[in-house]
């Protein structure tokens, strides 16, 4: 038997080092062990198959096209200061806009090769995002930065986005007139979020034919972002009400004022985005090409009359969502304030609604679509003396009654960081801290079948899945459907859906049968 072994096995022979290494490496089946042999493995396997510590890729698209992408940082139509706020430390103004910055995700070329790097899901650089974190943690020093840095670093630095960046266009096909020009949405995203956490909700939106753009806002709800300016950069880093100052208060900035002012500030962005939409639709890319700090989008001039900018959607996210609600108040009204901007969104997809960003905008005339994930259905929370679910309804029901379309749905299993990118990545993470029990593609899936489904009832009013099932739940959990309802409604559907406000159930000729 003694044969067989290893030489360096030998008791008889190896020094008395060699016999503890031998006894070290000795297969035992403590738990220690055990742990140490599956993260040495663990580590192993992601060098060899280089992906992140901890982090899974995120997925391909599923839709029937390619995906492109385009970072556009442009300079906005006129600089401006949009409140007199300034910061304590060196008085500079908090809400100075001077370019609007967005990712475009949209329909591309098949088979186009891009030869550009992919984006990276944490845009560099990674510090100045650490930074971020480390105030909204109210742990900004030194050595929290570094931490964050190399803690965001490991465990996502290294995730790209799996968009083609700068890849054309999807040609118009002759046959199909309707692929011709493509509906738009634009994205706000929530606080303490950035233009990439939404990154696979959006390409799954543009594999499907529609065109996304993401933005990046500069209202200090963004960990960290890089302006630029004709003669440099300035790096806008999260901020918080009590890191500012404004001439009207002795007492310094209240919550809802500084609110106030960063939904004012979001509301200029979200404008200007459009404006640039509306500049590529009249054939101006090149313009926006040459001016873009990014130094994306050669192809852009080919984007001519390819944008429908009569079917433009504004969609939100948490804060993002609040944001989009405001954004709304100017849609489908003839005169908007003193400003000559015409909005020409025609619905708003409301995700989360904010329950500590400020009042809900209840001024709408365009029919919504708003999805509470079950989380933030099921949380009972006060919002302004009320639970805000009620609140969120009652808007939705002053919609309906006004426009006739409108609705106000809860998704199944899934919790309010279910719509980004974070339950991808962090899939065990996620569902621990935060309860969603819904496969994560299967959860996305959905809030991407209901977007779709949305813009194509306001294309040409046709109702399908989910929108057509009328009133199922008329709050939280409280099953009101009628027998005709439980018979006709597809198990699928109900499987990951409540609806709360919807226009009533269509009727169909009673010979019909599923
Ligand atoms: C850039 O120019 C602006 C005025 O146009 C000035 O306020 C700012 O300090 C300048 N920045 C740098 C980095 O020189
Ligand atoms: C700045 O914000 C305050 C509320 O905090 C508002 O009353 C004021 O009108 C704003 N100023 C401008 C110029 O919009
Ligand atoms: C605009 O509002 C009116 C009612 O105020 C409504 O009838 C119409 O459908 C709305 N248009 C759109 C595009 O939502
Ligand atoms: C369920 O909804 C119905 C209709 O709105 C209402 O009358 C009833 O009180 C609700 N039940 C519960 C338990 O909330």
């Amino acid at each position: 038997m003694d044969a067989v072994r290893p030489r360096w096995l030998d008791h008889t022979r190896s020094s008395p080092w060699l016999d503890r290494v031998a006894v070290l490496l000795r297969p035992r089946l403590t738990v220690g062990y055990v742990l140490c042999s599956l993260v040495a493995l663990y580590v192993l396997y992601c060098y060899i198959v280089w992906s992140p510590l901890f982090a899974s890729k995120l997925p391909g698209y599923t839709g029937p096209h390619e995906v492109g992408a385009i970072d556009v940082e442009v300079p906005v139509q006129l600089p401006r200061r949009i409140n007199d706020t300034t910061f304590l430390k060196n008085g500079e103004p908090a809400f100075q806009l001077d370019t609007v910055l967005f990712t475009l995700y949209y329909p591309a070329v098949k088979g186009a090769r891009s030869y550009k790097a992919r984006h990276r899901w944490f845009p560099k650089p990674i510090s100045l995002i650490a930074e971020g974190y480390a105030t909204a943690a109210h742990f900004n020093n030194a050595f929290s930065r570094s931490l964050f840095t190399l803690a965001l670093w490991g465990l996502a630095g290294s995730i790209d986005i799996p968009a083609k960046v700068d890849v054309p266009l999807l040609q118009p096909s002759e046959k199909d007139s309707e692929s011709d020009q493509f509906p738009i949405i634009v994205m706000s995203h929530g606080d303490v979020s950035s233009r990439t956490d939404y990154t696979a909700y959006c390409g799954e939106l543009a594999s499907r034919g529609i065109v996304v753009a993401a933005i990046e806002h500069r209202d200090g709800s963004c960990p960290g972002s890089v302006v630029h300016l004709p003669n440099g950069t300035r790096n806008v880093v999260l901020f918080r009400a009590d890191q500012l100052r404004t001439e009207t208060s002795e007492t310094g900035l209240s919550n809802d004022d500084w609110r106030f002012q960063k939904l004012a500030y979001r509301d200029a962005e979200i404008e200007e985005t459009i404006y640039v939409l509306q500049n590529l639709n009249r054939g101006e890319g090149d313009l926006v090409f040459t001016k873009n700090h990014r130094h994306e989008g050669s192809e852009l001039k080919a984007w001519k009359k390819r944008l429908d900018l009569s079917h433009v959607v504004i969609a939100g996210h948490s804060f993002g969502a609040t944001g989009a609600m405001q954004a709304l108040k100017s849609a489908n009204k003839t005169s908007s304030g003193n400003s000559n901007f015409v909005n020409p969104a025609i619905g708003g997809i409301i995700l989360d609604p904010g329950k500590e960003s400020g009042r809900l905008n209840t001024d709408i005339d365009v029919p919504l679509l708003i999805v509470h994930s079950d989380s933030w259905s099921k949380a009972r929370t006060i919002f302004y003396g009320r639970p805000h679910f009620d609140t969120v309804r009652d808007i939705a029901k002053d919609v309906l009654v006004r426009i006739g379309r409108t609705w106000f749905m809860t998704s199944l299993k899934t919790s309010h960081p279910s719509i980004t990118d974070a339950p991808l990545i962090e899939p065990l993470l996620l569902s621990w801290t935060t309860g969603a029990t819904i496969n994560v593609k299967e959860g996305l899936r959905e809030y991407v079948r209901v977007s779709t489904e949305y813009l194509a009832f306001l294309k040409d009013g046709s109702r399908k899945g989910v929108l057509e099932i009328g009133v199922t739940h008329a709050s939280y959990g409280n099953d009101t459907r009628t027998d005709e309802q439980k018979k006709r409604i597809d198990k699928d559907i109900m499987k990951y859906w409540e609806v709360h406000v919807a226009p009533p159930m269509p009727h169909f000729a009673t010979d019909e049968k599923a």
